[in-house]
């Protein structure tokens, strides 16, 4: 049931606490069932304020979407305390280091150690989405699992509005707010006027084709790998299922990638001088992802605000997607909550600064990782001048302490910005 308690009457149309019809009504309209929208859809809960979740897809597919699955120290401390942390707590890999490899040498960056003993959890994505809808349906929050045509309307007023199809029905959700959290593809952020928003967006010169295979890994660390013949890593999810990745061509085919020739391309990138062996499976899913960054400011538009990858991506190198979009769900809950407690716009009004500070962070971390891990295409201006750079930089990694320190306060995940 959607009772406005709190809302201020001109939100409502009436005195707070009236009882409205169902779907009618709600505080929040949120577009989108990703890690953005159902954190936020949590936080909100748990402070009185009602949401609607409009999700396209089945929750099926949303349970089983192979996505990203590093979380950062904080993310893990935001979900612990908001009680939405326990099956990732019980089942998640803590990590403490990470190990990079070029040269056919090893080295390991103990990034836990350098940044106050934090450490990062290996949970997959999904796995997260699942426990996150789950908890939110016991609670007796509302997702629409295949909303179609989802459409904003009046985001510019006071009385934003969203209309979808549900089994053919057409239904219209009045909000106080929406919150955009439908990724990079959604439909909220080319709802705002063009004009009004800013975008930055830069196309790296590579692709990762990545594979999710049925064999135990082969590391207990991830492994980021330099080889002459491309970037591969070898990134973690569970004892009996590992997540590879091979630099490609960005207009790459997945065609061109049968099994044999992917097992061949990640043992030639992986070998090491001392004997170090791949373990090698049936490959279960294989797909080619651009890598791109892109950042659309300010992250509000009248009552509309965006998060996540409605608003930004990142290369996937630091794997900070999903620390991001959690990140930003969590600045929105806490201006919401504001508004609706105390009438304050101060911190809707700073939402999209307060973000975006951490957003470029972020970008220029994952861009400079993404430059050192991959070969650099021929086709790249000043593409010799460019790799000697990269080693310069590698191996100054490899030996200062400072260098590493700072490597490992971004890809554990900065505390205060
Ligand atoms: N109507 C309703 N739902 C939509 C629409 C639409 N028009 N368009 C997209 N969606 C849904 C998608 O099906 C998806 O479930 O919005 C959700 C967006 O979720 P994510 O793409 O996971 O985005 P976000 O919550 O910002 O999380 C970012 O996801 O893409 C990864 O690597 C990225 O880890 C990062 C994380």
């Amino acid at each position: 049931m959607h009772t406005l308690k709190g809302t201020p009457a001109h939100l409502t149309g009436g005195p707070a606490g009236v009882k409205l019809p169902r779907m009618a009504r709600t505080q929040v309209g949120i577009v989108g069932a990703g890690p953005a929208g159902l954190v936020l859809a949590h936080l909100l809960g748990e402070r009185g304020i009602e949401s609607v979740v409009l999700e396209r897809h089945t929750r099926d597919y949303i349970e089983h979407r192979v996505r990203a699955g590093l979380l950062e120290h904080r993310t893990v401390e935001l979900l612990r305390e908001h009680g939405l942390g326990g099956r990732m707590l019980e089942l998640g890999q803590v990590h403490r280091g990470t190990e990079l490899r070029f040269d056919g040498q090893r080295h390991r960056i103990p990034y836990s150690d350098l940044y106050g003993g934090r450490t990062m959890l290996v949970y997959p994505q999904q796995e997260l989405v699942a426990d996150l809808v789950r908890l939110r349906l016991a609670a007796d929050g509302e997702i629409v699992f295949e909303a179609d045509d989802v459409a904003l309307h009046d985001i510019e007023s006071e009385r934003p509005s969203l209309t979808y199809r549900e089994n053919g029905a057409c239904h219209e959700l009045e909000c106080g707010f929406i919150a955009g959290c439908d990724g990079f593809h959604g439909v909220s952020r080319p709802s705002i006027p063009p004009g009004a928003l800013t975008t930055y967006g830069f196309e790296l010169p590579f692709a990762w084709l990545g594979i999710i295979a049925a064999v135990a890994p082969s590391t207990s660390e991830i492994i980021y790998a330099l080889h002459e013949r491309g970037f591969a890593g070898h990134m973690l999810r569970t004892n009996e299922i590992s997540r590879f990745y091979l630099q490609v061509e960005p207009d790459d085919d997945i065609a061109n990638w049968p099994d044999d020739r992917i097992w061949f391309e990640l043992r030639t990138r992986f070998a090491t001088n001392d004997g170090w062996t791949l373990r090698e499976g049936p490959i279960l899913e294989k797909s080619i992802t651009d890598m791109r960054s892109f950042i659309a400011e300010p992250m509000r538009h009248g009552r509309l605000f965006l998060a996540g990858d409605a608003a930004h991506i990142v290369p996937p190198s630091g794997a900070k997607g999903m620390n991001l979009a959690i990140s930003d769900a969590r600045v929105l809950s806490e201006a919401l909550a504001a508004w609706y407690g105390s009438g304050s716009t101060a911190l809707l009004d700073s939402y999209s600064e307060t973000c975006l500070r951490r957003v470029w962070r972020v970008q220029e971390f994952s861009n400079w990782m993404s430059w050192m891990i991959h070969k650099i295409p021929d086709g790249v201006p000043d593409a010799s001048f460019r790799r000697r750079l990269q080693r310069a930089q590698l191996e100054y990694l490899t030996t200062s302490p400072s260098a590493a320190a700072s490597f490992a306060e971004n890809y554990v995940g900065l505390e205060d910005v």
